[in-house]
C-alpha cells in the first residue's frame, strides 16, 4: 500500500469526516513537499497511534484524536529549512536552533483551526531532558478538565516518534537511548504499516 492508500484506510476506520480529510492532506502535502521522509513519518506515528490508542484503552483517549495529532505533531517542520530537515548527521547548534520552533509552527499553524490537536501537538517535546518550547500556551477554560488526556496522548505521540525513528534525524532523539534501539527495530519489522503486533510491542515497551 502507498502512504496516501494507508492515510485514507486510516480516516475510514476512525470515520474522520471528508472536511477534516481534506484539511490534513492539505497539511501533509505542504509537508511532504518540504521533506517526503517527513511527511511519512507522520503518517507512520499518526496510524500507529491511533492503533495503540484502542489496545491502551486510556480514559478519554481515542485513536481519531491519536490519529490527528500523530498525523499533525511534526506539522510545523513545512516552515523549516529543507537542509536542515534533511540532514541526518553532523547537527550544529544553528541547526537545533533551526529546527526547535517547529513545535511553535504547528502550533501557530492549528490554534483555533483544529484545537484539540493544537494542545496536544504543543506538548510533543515536553517529555525530553530539555523541553521545548519553553513556556506552553495555557489551556483556555472549555479544556482546563482535559489536561490530563491532553498530556498522556502529548506523551504517546513523543514516544511514539521515538520508536518509529531509526536514526537521529529528528534530532529529538539524544535523550532516549532505549527507545531509540526500539527504533531500529521497529524499521524494519513495521515499515510503514503498524501491525497489531508493534502496537502491543510498543505499548509493553512503555509500560505506562
Ligand atoms: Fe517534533
Ligand atoms: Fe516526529
Amino acid at each position: 500500500m502507498t502512504p496516501e492508500q494507508i492515510l485514507d484506510e486510516a480516516f475510514d476506520n476512525e470515520g474522520v469526516a471528508q472536511n477534516h480529510r481534506d484539511d490534513i492532506k492539505a497539511y501533509l502535502h505542504a509537508l511532504k513537499n518540504r521533506d517526503p521522509k517527513t511527511y511519512e513519518h507522520s503518517i507512520r506515528v499518526g496510524v500507529l497511534a491511533s492503533r495503540v490508542a484502542l489496545y491502551a484503552a486510556k480514559p478519554g483517549i481515542s485513536a481519531r484524536m491519536l490519529l490527528w495529532a500523530g498525523l499533525l505533531h511534526d506539522i510545523g517542520k513545512t516552515l523549516v529549512r529543507p537542509e536542515v530537515l534533511t540532514k541526518t548527521s553532523n547537527f550544529t547548534q544553528e541547526d537545533y536552533a533551526a529546527i526547535e520552533p517547529h513545535v511553535q509552527y504547528g502550533w501557530d499553524m492549528l490554534n483555533r483551526v483544529h484545537d484539540w490537536t493544537a494542545y496536544i501537538i504543543v506538548r510533543h517535546h515536553q517529555f525530553r531532558a530539555k523541553p521545548y518550547p519553553a513556556e506552553l500556551p495555557p489551556l483556555p477554560e472549555y479544556l482546563r478538565d482535559k489536561a490530563e488526556i491532553i498530556q498522556v496522548a502529548a506523551r504517546l505521540c513523543w514516544r511514539l516518534q521515538i520508536f518509529l525513528t531509526p536514526s537521529p534525524t529528528g534530532i529529538t532523539t539524544g535523550t532516549a537511548t532505549s527507545p531509540l534501539q526500539l527504533g531500529k527495530n521497529a524499521k524494519s519489522t513495521c515499515g510503514i504499516t503498524p501491525t497489531r503486533e508493534n502496537s502491543l510491542s510498543f505499548l509493553n515497551q512503555l509500560a505506562c
